[in-house]
């Protein structure tokens, strides 16, 4: 029998993708090849060649992956789900991506992932895919390869774990850690304690409960229309979460005989509605990264300015760490992403005719869904704060890099930020750092002389200098300041930094000093001026004494980068763009829809 789909669109009925494969008349020797190796595990020549569209899931979870491990389980949800609107289940792995586990860094294998992914895709019989997502970088990548290869796609986030506590007090994933080390270096705590403290933000199955990347990327998939309203922020093991497991395993087939693909979804509408609901719910810096990183392989144009032309004036809605005080079990109960786009829409700031994975506009979907719980969810009248999205810096030392300015403290923005005669400006003395290594090595040298008038500079950390670049952007004063009560000095890097810290960092400046930025000729001693107002970040060198730098580096050979560890590194760098420009990998861009091709 041979099944048809129907175009969403032109409404042409085309057979199954998978058919080429399984039941492909012109091709009598091979369709027998590739029946007889399928039904080796038990399917039937029936089910093979009935023409019901064959599902894959893209199974992200696995011991080395425990964001995500749980979707070993909810997977048998997402089958059953298939099954009952008429497909076939063919789950697959994905290469792990591990946040806490891969080294030197999780997002060096983002790329690789999606590399993966879309020979899968490609290259399989599927006619559709649910992406299993949930810590940092799978959720980007799995996304990134939708978009590349555009046959039906759906996102199933595992959700986040349950909320930790600690002798009474929430503690969230990532976010404790950066207290935890605060307090260690106080002396407030040992060793034992530390651990004591950081285990407890981690009670259950699921990825980060707090705000950070994962939580970040999970409601921008949401926001993006890829994934079913309301099921980004399910807590990891609530029934609703096997729930909606199924509900998306039965979605997926009916997008397949709709034939509702990425590119029908992820339009610039959809990006636009995703960098507003960023700076709302007080996403991650990563953000940034991995969404212009997803739209590059959609083709939609995207630039690291939109996300201050678009997202900058939004307040800061959810009331989530590291910004706010509450974690993902509150977010769940007070309605989620659908709660956070509803009071978007009520003051016009959500384009409502975009098209979500369920059919309808997320107009529809959010028309009804207030927020539960007025303290978690805040209405714009009683938002925690204006102006919750990124500002996009330049100057001397970077083209572009970008400060989330909701999470800067009122201690911070006292010292730095109130001088009556130059509000928003400050001036200060270099402190520069060769990557996390040498950080860690040197900050608390006394000859440095850290004090509250210092910038501290990390470079060698971006795409091509780490490689994969490195989170340490968010670097800790050393022991002595925070014994005084110093607990942020302004910190700039080509790096970038976990989602989970509440530091007001410069981030993401690109081109990085790897490649030549203006970072890579500063020095430990120069004065450096940050103009928030004018969006500068300059060294105050004339350009006769820069330009004397850079040339002298050049002679040098440039910047000292440390030689790659393993293949994939080297291969990487070879090829791999800037944070500015998501780190895609430069000849894959060029590769957009190719499962029409
Ligand atoms: Fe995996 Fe945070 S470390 S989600
Ligand atoms: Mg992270």
């Amino acid at each position: 029998m041979t099944a048809t789909v129907k175009a969403a669109h032109d409404g042409e009925e085309r057979p199954l993708r998978s058919q080429q494969w399984f039941d492909n008349p012109h091709n009598p020797g091979m369709t027998a090849l590739y029946i007889e190796r399928y039904m080796n595990w038990g399917l039937t020549r029936e089910e093979l060649q009935s023409g019901k569209p064959i599902i894959g899931i893209a199974q992200t979870g696995s011991d080395l992956a425990p964001c995500n491990r749980h979707h070993l389980l909810l997977a048998e949800r997402v089958r059953e789900g298939i099954r009952e609107a008429g497909g076939i289940a063919f789950e697959f792995p994905v290469h792990p991506i591990q946040e806490t586990g891969k080294r030197p860094t999780a997002s060096l294998d983002r790329n690789l992932a999606y590399l993966g992914l879309v020979e899968v895709l490609y290259g399989y019989p599927i006619d559709g895919v649910v992406l299993t997502t949930g810590c940092d970088k799978t959720t980007p990548a799995l996304l990134m390869a939708a978009a590349t290869v555009n046959i039906p796609s759906i996102v199933l986030s595992g959700g986040p774990m349950l909320n930790g506590w600690y002798r009474g007090a929430r503690t969230g994933s990532g976010t404790i850690v950066w207290q935890a080390r605060e307090m260690l270096a106080a002396g407030e705590i040992d060793e034992a304690g530390f651990v004591e403290l950081v285990a407890s933000s981690a009670p259950s199955p699921g990825h980060c409960n707090t705000m950070g990347t994962a939580s970040t990327m999970n409601s921008l998939a949401e926001a993006l229309g890829m994934s079913l309203p309301g099921s980004a922020a399910i807590p990891a093991v609530h029934r609703d979460r096997a729930r909606v497991a199924f509900l998306t395993g039965r979605r997926i087939v009916e997008m397949v005989h709709e034939d509702l693909k990425p590119s029908d979804i992820m339009t610039r509408e959809a990006f636009e509605n995703a960098i507003v609901v960023n700076s709302a719910i007080g996403g991650s810096t990563n953000a940034p990264i991995h969404l212009n990183a997803v739209a590059k392989h959609m083709g939609v144009p995207l630039e690291v300015q939109d996300w201050e032309t678009l997202g900058l004036t939004v307040p800061l809605l959810v009331n989530l760490q590291p910004a706010g005080v509450y974690l993902g079990e509150e977010y769940h109960r007070a309605g989620g992403v659908p709660a956070v786009v509803h009071e978007l829409m009520r003051h016009s700031l959500i384009k409502e005719d975009a098209l979500t994975v369920n059919g309808r506009t997320i107009g529809e979907n959010c028309a009804y869904s207030a927020s539960e719980d007025a303290d978690v969810i805040r209405s714009f009248d009683d938002a925690l704060l204006p102006d919750a999205g990124f500002v996009v810096l330049g100057g001397n030392l970077f083209d572009s890099a970008i400060m989330k300015t909701s999470v800067i403290s009122a201690e911070f923005r006292e010292r730095y930020l109130s001088d009556p005669q130059h509000p928003n400006c400050f001036e200060g003395r270099a402190i520069v750092f060769e990557g996390p290594e040498d950080y860690h090595a040197r900050i608390d040298d006394p000859d440095l002389a850290i004090d509250e008038g210092c910038i501290l500079f990390i470079r060698g950390a971006g795409p091509l200098g780490y490689p994969g670049a490195a989170e340490v952007v968010n670097m800790q004063p050393p022991a002595a300041l925070i014994k005084r009560g110093v607990h942020n000095l302004p910190c700039v890097g080509d790096g970038r930094q976990s989602g989970t810290s509440g530091s007001p960092s410069i981030l993401n400046a690109s081109p990085e000093a790897a490649l030549g930025g203006g970072l890579a000729v500063l020095r430990t001693g120069d004065r450096v001026r940050i103009d928030l107002n004018q969006r500068r970040a300059d060294v105050l060198l004339s350009d006769e004494e820069l330009g004397a730098r850079i040339r002298d580096l050049a002679a040098k050979g440039g910047f000292p980068v440390p030689a790659s560890q393993t293949p994939w590194q080297e291969i990487q760098r070879s090829m791999v763009d800037q944070l500015s420009e998501g780190m895609v990998l430069k000849p894959a861009v060029a590769y957009q829809r190719i499962a029409q091709s």
